[in-house]
């Protein structure tokens, strides 16, 4: 490789680090958040936690490299995404209809092993789910959907 080439890549990484996207942290825990409406047994809750809530809530704990472009951008772009389907942060905000199917879809994609996503737990091993734990989560939403505290009507 050229030495000029190199030189340019270095320049534009030096320049991307100054071009950053907002981080997704709120220090703050909403009363229309997922874990506090519905109160799940702690082993729902801390699989969410561990597993979902990085790119579904307003709380993601970054790792060290995520502050680097471009992984930031990319970390950016799967937190938006993510939350644009599923926002734990803003459940009480669903109407009935609306938690009834992502209730489903978090059942399918959970049994499907569709989410988390691979490059996801290929970064995070403590966010990679069990058969035990894929069946803890199936089952409190079976639960769940045949009672009513999940259909509330939506907090302003
Ligand atoms: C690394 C980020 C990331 C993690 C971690 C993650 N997701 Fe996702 N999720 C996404 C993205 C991005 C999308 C939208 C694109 C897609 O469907 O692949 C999505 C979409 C979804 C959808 C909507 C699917 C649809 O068809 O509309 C559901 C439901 C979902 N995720 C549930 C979960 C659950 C449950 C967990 C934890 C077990 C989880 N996700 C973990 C990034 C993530």
């Amino acid at each position: 490789m050229g030495k000029k080439i190199l030189i340019g890549i270095v320049v534009v990484f030096i320049v991307m680090q100054f071009i950053q996207p907002a981080k997704n942290t709120s220090n703050e825990i909403p009363r229309t958040d997922f874990i506090v409406m519905n109160t799940p047994p702690s082993e729902v809750a801390t699989i969410l936690k561990t597993s979902c809530y990085d790119c579904h809530s307003n709380n993601t704990n970054y790792p060290w490299y995520g502050s680097v472009a471009p992984v930031s951008y990319i970390l950016a772009n799967h937190v938006n995404d993510g939350k644009k389907h599923l926002d734990f942060s803003r459940w009480g905000t669903y109407n009935q209809r609306q938690k009834e199917h992502i209730l489903e879809e978090i059942r399918e994609e959970v049994e499907e092993r569709h989410m988390p996503l691979t490059s996801y737990i290929n970064m995070h091993e403590e966010a990679a789910m069990t058969n035990d734990e894929i069946k803890t989560i199936i089952d409190w939403i079976d639960t769940s959907l045949s009672m009513t505290k999940l259909y509330n009507e939506p907090v302003q």
